[in-house]
């Protein structure tokens, strides 16, 4: 136990002097940048720490948690929107760029919480509205002003049809027309999302200029980079050509439709390598919520003959809703091979938590590591979402009048909103799990009890030491760093197992995805492995596998080990 914690300790200290160095040097020896190799963690502000006691997350609960930050291994944090918002889509509903919502904390409390990261090699992305602002921001408000207003073009406003119907079938992914009609100027505008959030019109090159420079406000004040809101819907058709009517209707009661001019137009690609030429005088990172059907668009997003951006997240891969190794395994060759660096993520503020989607009700803790064993170790960029490192379950409402997310409102009951993902950091065992003194803005768990910092701090078998030690060694072992991904055993119906190869080492990854034992044996002579020396980095299983030849692994069971000509 003792020498587990000093070598735990010392990984920390690597990890912390290799991020270090990270931020001085541009690239590595393999020509790898900073965010290459650095752990990212999306914080949900409302959610995270509650430093003044009003029921919601804020800023300055944010700065307080960087040491928590720092020891478990994180080396970037994705904030969502903390911008001046009515908060109808909490915080995606923009409306004043280069600001702080009040409900956050202050401009001062920010560039604290820079300074803060900054001592510990924490580095801090904001979350870049890009599609649509608020309907209060002040250039829309000044748009449905008059028909002559100075940013009436700001904004998509059409002539409706005959009979005060919308322009054309567009629906808005919230439900109902993505139309709203304003008396005002006897015009309908556009909004893909919630009504008050109105699409910006990206071809009024005035727009375009407007967004840029706020991102050179904020990369001036010190952040390392964005994460791109709803980039997908950036464009639509001119000619507002109706989209084609599918059969049946969506869980809001709208016409299915297949969106082919009101999403993924070219253009888009356009804008984004203009941003990142942007991103690019301040060495900046961009981050695309881009929800890729195939490989192919995924490549498009990475650029196809010019720079786009250097992480788009493969959204395919939370759409693997089962422990499939095959599945898994066919969507990890294909990012792998896009030519691009591969960004994995299993949840997120939109997505239903990891432990909620994977685990069988009896194996969860265990199906927790596994999968972390997973994208932890892969060669790529892994984006964390606050709490997953605990275990942290979806809470979803009960009841309808509890329901905050306009999505759940209105999709109730068949869609319940995104309430259930982003409920409050849980760091300890007492009221409200230690996040706030007040009730929270969102119900915690019951399995909070069990399931927080506190507590999971204490026991060296649980998820959160798990995730300290395996990112630990993220941080250190050149093959995790820097090695190509080899699948091993492709054929095999329930373990993933691979090697992450660099030059005379590699690291051999096995997963068992099933509930029952498994034992598999490889054969690493095609890679230059035959006989090769094993040694255990991490596993959950005791007394640990011995050797590479030959593992027997329990249910749901992780065994890592260095592999040595
Ligand atoms: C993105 C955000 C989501 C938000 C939507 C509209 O999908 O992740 O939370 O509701 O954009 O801004």
């Amino acid at each position: 136990m003792t020498t587990r914690l000093i070598s735990i300790s010392l990984a920390m200290a690597m990890a912390g002097s290799f991020a270090g160095a990270a931020q001085t040097k541009s690239v590595d020896a393999e020509g790898h940048q900073w965010w290459q190799h650095a752990v990212f963690y999306e914080i949900y502000p409302r959610s995270f720490a509650d430093s003044n006691n009003d029921g919601t997350g804020d800023l300055n609960g944010i700065t307080a948690k960087m040491d928590y930050l720092r020891q478990l291994g994180v080396d970037a944090i994705w904030i969502t929107p903390c911008f001046p918002s009515p908060q109808v889509d909490f915080g995606y509903d923009v409306s004043d760029y280069e600001d702080i919502d009040p409900v956050y904390g202050t401009l001062a409390d920010f560039d604290r919480l820079l300074a803060e990261g900054k001592k510990r090699n924490i580095r801090v992305i904001l979350d870049f509205v890009i599609n649509h602002t608020s309907d209060q921001h002040k250039w829309f408000l000044d748009s449905k002003s008059s028909k002559d207003s100075a940013h009436r073009d700001w904004y998509m406003w059409r002539d409706g049809k005959a009979g005060g119907q919308p322009p054309n079938n567009w629906v808005s992914t919230f439900g109902g027309s993505a139309w709203k009609f304003d008396p005002a100027t006897n015009q309908f505008y556009y909004h893909y999302f919630y009504a008050g959030q109105p699409d910006l019109n990206w071809r009024n090159p005035a727009v375009e200029k407007a967004m840029f420079d706020t991102n050179r406000w904020w990369y001036k004040r010190g952040v390392s980079g964005f994460r791109l809101d709803a980039v997908d819907t950036l464009f639509e058709r001119e000619d507002l050509k109706d989209n084609p009517v599918l059969p049946g209707t969506n869980k809001f009661g709208d016409p299915n439709t297949e969106e082919l001019y009101n999403k993924k137009l070219p253009e888009v690609h356009d804008v984004l390598s203009r941003l990142r030429a942007v991103a690019d005088e301040s060495d900046a990172v961009l981050i695309g919520e881009t929800w890729t059907k195939t490989i192919d668009e995924l490549k498009e997003y990475y650029g196809s003959g010019r720079k786009e951006l250097q992480m788009p997240m493969d959204f395919l891969f939370t759409n693997i809703n089962r422990l499939s190794p095959d599945e898994f395994r066919r969507q990890i060759a294909g990012v792998d091979s896009a030519g691009g660096w591969p960004v994995y993520l299993f949840s997120n503020h939109d997505i239903i938590r990891a432990y909620n989607r994977y685990g069988d009700g009896r194996h969860n803790d265990q199906i927790a590591k596994m999968m972390a064993g997973l994208y932890l170790t892969l060669r790529g960029t892994p984006i964390m979402y606050y709490g997953e490192e605990l275990g942290m379950e979806n809470n979803d409402p009960k009841r309808k009048e509890d329901v905050k997310d306009p999505i759940g409102r209105l999709g109730w009951p068949k869609d319940k909103g995104r309430d259930g993902q982003r409920t409050p950091m849980q760091w300890d065992s007492t009221a409200n799990a230690g996040f706030s003194a007040a009730t929270p803005w969102l119900p915690v768990p019951d399995s909070y009890k069990t399931h927080n910092v506190a507590t999971e701090d204490k026991d060296p078998d649980s998820i959160l030491n798990f995730y300290r030690r395996l990112l630990a060694l993220r941080h250190t072992d050149p093959a995790l760093l820097e090695g190509e991904y080899v699948a091993l055993n492709t054929n095999d119906p329930n373990v993933v197992s691979y090697l992450r190869s660099y030059k005379k080492e590699a690291v051999l990854v096995v997963l068992n995805m099933s509930a029952a034992d498994q034992t598999v044996s490889f054969d690493l002579a095609p890679q230059g492995f035959a006989g090769a020396k094993a040694t255990t980095l991490l596993t959950t299983m005791k007394p640990a596998p011995s050797g590479a030849a030959s593992v027997a692994l329990g249910p749901f069971g992780v065994y890592l080990a260095r592999l040595t000509k």
